[in-house]
């Protein structure tokens, strides 16, 4: 991994260890990411929500604000995530069919699932302007950050 993308995981282990809610060190989490990296416009995380086990709920988010606050599991690149739980990176959104968008200028997105004790509870959600700038280095980053975040949930 770059040593700015180093950097960046360290501060997440930084927010990680502060007092705060789940939603404020996600958020924090979201903001961090956002900033530092400049092909990432859209950083959020979607959540299971216990109420409806088979429907994702959008949580804390830096970006744009999005239609898509429900995703029925199975439906768009989050949705297929929550089937897999395998990161889904897509590097070209308009040739995916199974796609819901969040504008027009979204061009690719990685979302990479979060499992606590085998259980699938989350995911991150990426969305880029930009067509293919996701390298293997940002499936470490996310993937990395992912598996710090069980104990969140
Ligand atoms: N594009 C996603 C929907 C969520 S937005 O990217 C914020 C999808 O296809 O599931």
């Amino acid at each position: 991994m770059s040593p700015a993308y180093r950097t960046i995981h360290e501060r997440v282990v930084d927010i990680l260890a502060m007092d705060g809610t789940r939603d404020a060190k996600l958020r924090a989490i979201c903001y961090l990411l956002r900033k530092k990296v400049p092909h990432y416009d859209w950083v959020g995380f979607y959540l299971v929500d216990p109420e409806t086990p088979r429907e994702l709920v959008l949580g804390p988010f830096e970006g744009a604000a999005t239609e898509h606050t429900r995703i029925p599991f199975g439906k768009g690149i989050c949705g297929q995530v929550a089937l897999s739980e395998e990161t889904l990176l897509v590097l070209d959104v308009t040739a995916e069919e199974n796609y819901l968008s969040c504008g027009l200028e979204v061009r690719s997105e990685i979302v990479v699932p979060i499992s606590k004790n085998g259980t699938f509870v989350a995911q991150l959600d990426i969305d880029s302007h930009a067509t293919s700038p996701f390298t293997p280095d940002d499936r470490l980053l996310t993937e990395g950050i992912c598996a710090l975040l069980p104990p969140l949930f």
